[in-house]
């Protein structure tokens, strides 16, 4: 399912409200972030929400990531359990089960040690709209034609999949809010689809996307679209509806194909990996 942002405050209380009450079911949490954008796809809030709570970084997509190895280190380096994974071809996912079995194997040590009886570990998955949770809550169940519903507002009973010996995953993920109101944040999140395309202007964003193309990863846009490299977005889109025939009938560009073309192939990774956060 795309589930791109909506911005409906009504939705994020909503939301905010679900992952508050699973949270309180869980003992550990696998916190998925975009490889792409291991920064700009937290939610600044999580770590206040979950408090004391073992948490796994999962950086998802790291098919379509720069510099995934580098990422994992500084989350390492902070004392993070993290791991990168590609949920729909499934590298990694061994590695995340033994990690999380292992976060979820000191808690559950601790709670028989002070007198519970024992019980598999629970963990969910928490993650911003488009991150890739649906995908990867299929994969380790193992069922990949099985689609799982993650609108907030849905009832039904909680259901647990068991992921490994001793862990239990909670079949529906938690939906978190990035901090959109962030412009530069904003527009990774567009380029990355968390924000769906129908609310803003793509020209802007696009012309953006372009310049910070050419500027870090041009050899991406080179071999794509044989183009001569520019510091101006308008002047690499121009060029890029040229090369690929985005016209009118009169001869004209035709600036909206043009512009769901690039975003399309960008998003498909044919642009080259990228990682636009900042280390
Ligand atoms: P969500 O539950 O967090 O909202 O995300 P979901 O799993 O629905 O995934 C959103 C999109 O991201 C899907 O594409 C999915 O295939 C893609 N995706 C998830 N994980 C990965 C990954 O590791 N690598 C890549 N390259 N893509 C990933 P879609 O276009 O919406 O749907 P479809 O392609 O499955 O038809």
């Amino acid at each position: 399912m795309n589930e791109t942002l909506q911005w409906f405050p009504g939705h994020m209380k909503k939301a905010q409200r679900l992952i508050e009450e699973n949270l309180s079911l869980v003992d550990i949490v696998i916190e998925l972030l975009d490889a792409r954008i291991p920064v700009s796809s937290q939610n600044p809030m999580l770590r206040e929400i979950i408090r004391d709570k073992p948490r796994l970084i999962v950086l998802n997509k790291a098919d379509l990531a720069a510099n995934v190895d580098a990422w994992l280190k500084k989350f390492r380096d902070e004392n993070l359990s993290a791991v990168a994974v590609d949920a729909v071809k499934g590298s990694g996912i061994k590695q995340l089960i033994a990690l999380a079995k292992s976060l979820a194997e000191s808690k559950t040590h601790k709670l028989t040690k002070h007198g519970a009886k024992p019980r598999s570990a629970r963990a969910m998955i928490v993650g911003i709209p488009n991150v890739g949770k649906s995908s990867l809550i299929n994969r380790l169940a193992g069922m990949n034609h099985v689609k799982i519903e993650n609108r907030p507002g849905v009832t039904r009973a909680k259901q647990w999949i068991k992921i490994a010996d001793g862990l239990d995953l909670l079949d529906t993920p938690g939906i978190l809010y990035p901090k959109f109101d962030d412009a530069d944040v904003a527009l990774k999140l567009s380029w990355t689809y968390a924000i769906s395309d129908e609310i803003h202007d793509l020209e802007p964003t696009v012309c953006k996307l372009l310049e910070v193309l050419a500027e870090k990863f041009s050899a991406g846009l080179i071999e794509r679209y044989k183009i001569q490299i520019s510091a101006d977005g308008h002047e690499l889109l121009n060029q890029i509806a040229l090369k690929r025939g985005c016209l009118q009938k009169g001869g004209n560009i035709d600036l909206e194909r043009a512009l769901h073309l690039i975003l399309t192939e960008f998003r498909d990774g044919k642009l080259g990996r990228v990682t636009l956060d900042e280390l």
